[in-house]
């Protein structure tokens, strides 16, 4: 590699360009740049990827001096790094940070505010304002910070298959550290995985204090790419540092039997644990807990790792109630998890936890973990009932083509499920993302009366439809229509007799018009409003009867569109 140059630089971000040596490989596949925070000392480091000789590295912080170098990827393996570059960050701009502030106090306000009001301001401003998103950033490289503990700075890291690496053991010494075995001290067997089997035990390095750690053998007699394989999942998490990801403490590969390390999580695997703990938590200790979970999954979408094997199954929970993402082994075959099925394509899949299009065509992205996130927490919700119960795989897939979700556990907030059927959208893109899930349950959390209404009670169980009490349940049309900044249309919807939310969710774009919204952008506005509106009564109306026939499951989930 060549020079590197800084094109341009802002508080947060650093534009890069860079020549090719004078005889490049043919065959480059796109470029690594590597970054750290020169006062650092590359104490831990940053990555990012592209397929062009220039790059925009963000999420820096302002007025810092980075280090950055580049190599490039070729078909036989990477090429050496360039020589170290290092360009500073600008000074912080103080009209953003004061964006940040407003936002705060905005969402500090919402708080409070109908439950139907935030689902709706959140699907209208997901990654629609820039504004909103730049100030979101910025607090979200704090909330990084805060939760992994000791991320020295809040560049993105970007996951790196160790598939890319033409020999995989250079993965494993890049991203696992080597533990001397005589530091392990094994106590008892407490489980089998594929590959051998899984202990508890206690590390003692010299110098630090003794640690519970869960200790995964290789039995003897591996074959080399079974090894490669087993180590595959510790060069996996050795990329991850964050509070609710299972620690990688590191590994034995110079001496028999070849162990992966890890933290020790006395409650062991989430849907077990709540199966034999039924009814015993707060809904806000539930919600604690899927929080965690979308901490977790936010980070690792962040870095660009999609997991394919999302279940409670394997989450692991310690034991102040922390739930970490782990099993990361499979997410490239899925083979291990006994739940997976073959598919008519030949792919394994865990049929009852992924999105239609991952089984359809394999397509398997954040959105369709983001898909699974929602099983997971329909599955806490029900204290690890089973999703779909006994139907069989066809019919799950079936019904899910079909329009049918799982209603929502008997206890579940409202919200909660809104939030699972939003999750559930069959358009991958219309789902949110991780990043959103975790600043809705974060107000669900700051908030708690917002989970007070539960889906059964919502309704008092009425006897026929005729019975159904009229909407508003939680929310005016003014609020409704303040909440999608289309006040100034309320005397128009009141003219026309649209005293109801359930009147509104009948209308059509040709009603919209009749009542007097001329702009198309504002037509828009609120016919897209209206379909998310008709989701959830829809959903809320049939939970209302499906409460009823819980003890027959004649009719276990209900349609959503
Ligand atoms: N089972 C598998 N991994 C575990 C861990 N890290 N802690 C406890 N039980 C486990």
């Amino acid at each position: 590699m060549g020079i590197v140059r800084k094109d341009w630089a802002i508080h947060n971000s650093i534009a890069l360009s860079w020549s090719e040596v004078e005889q490049p490989p043919s065959d480059i596949v796109d470029y690594e740049v590597k970054y750290y925070e020169k006062e650092q000392e590359q104490l831990s480091y940053s990555s990012t990827r592209t397929k062009s000789t220039s790059v925009v590295v963000t999420g820096l912080r302002p007025s810092t001096v980075y280090v950055f170098h580049v190599r490039a990827r070729t078909s036989a393996g990477y090429t050496a790094y360039s020589p170290n570059f290092e360009f500073a960050t600008a000074a912080e701009d103080p009209d953003i940070a004061d964006q940040g502030q407003v936002l705060v106090v905005v969402t500090a306000s919402v708080g409070g505010f109908s439950l139907l009001v935030i689902l709706t301001l959140f699907l209208l401003i997901t990654g629609r304002c820039q504004g909103y998103i730049k100030a979101r950033m910025k607090s979200e490289d704090k909330r990084t910070r805060f939760h992994s503990g000791h991320v020295p700075f809040s560049g993105i890291k970007t996951y790196v298959d160790p598939d890319t690496y033409e020999d995989p053991t250079q993965a494993v010494e890049e991203f696992a550290k080597e533990i001397d075995p005589s530091y392990i001290c094994i106590d008892r067997v407490i489980g089998a995985g594929e590959f051998g089997e899984v202990c508890s035990g206690r590390l003692h390095k010299p110098g630090r204090k003794d640690i519970a750690v869960a200790i995964k053998t290789l039995k003897g007699g591996y074959m080399e790419d079974q090894r490669r394989e087993f180590l595959r999942e510790a060069s996996i998490i050795g990329q991850f540092n964050n509070s609710n990801i299972i620690r990688l403490e590191g590994v034995v590969t110079k001496s028999r039997p070849v162990m992966i390390v890890v933290e020790y999580m006395e409650n062991g695997a989430l849907d077990a644990f709540l199966r034999t703990r039924e009814g015993q938590f707060t809904v806000l200790q539930l919600a604690g807990m899927l929080r965690g979970i979308a901490v977790g999954m936010t980070y690792l979408s962040d870095m660009g790792y999609v997991h394919r094997d999302l279940a409670a199954r394997n989450i692991l929970v310690d034991d102040n109630l922390v739930c970490k993402v782990s099993d990361f082994g499979m997410s490239r075959v899925l083979e291990d998890d006994s739940e997976s099925a073959y598919t008519a394509t030949g792919g394994k899949i865990p049929i009852r936890w992924t999105a239609p299009e991952a089984i359809a065509y394999g397509k398997f992205s954040s959105a369709s973990d983001v898909w699974s996130y929602a099983i997971v927490m329909w599955e806490v919700m029900s204290y690890g009932e089973r999703p779909y119960w006994e139907m069989s795989n066809q019919d799950v897939i079936l019904s899910i083509e079909e329009g049918y979700r799982l209603p929502a556990p008997i206890g579940c907030p409202v919200t909660l499920h809104q939030l699972m059927l939003h999750c559930w959208q069959k358009e991958y893109s219309q789902r949110p993302s991780f990043n959103n899930v975790l600043s809705f349950l974060d107000k669900l959390i700051i908030n708690p009366s917002s989970m007070i209404t539960q889906v059964n009670d919502a309704l008092s169980f009425p006897d026929s439809p005729e019975e159904m009490p009229d909407y508003p349940l939680f929310i005016s049309i003014g609020d409704w229509l303040d909440s999608i900044k289309m006040s100034q249309y309320k005397s128009n919807f009141l003219a026309a007799g649209y005293t109801t939310l359930d009147s509104i969710a009948t209308m059509s774009i040709e009603d919209i018009k009749r009542i007097g919204v001329c702009l198309i952008g504002h037509q828009r506005r609120i016919i897209s409003s209206i379909q998310s509106l008709r989701l959830q009564l829809h959903h809320i109306h049939q939970s209302g009867f499906q409460a009823q026939n819980r003890s027959n499951r004649a009719l276990p989930h209900y349609r959503s569109n």
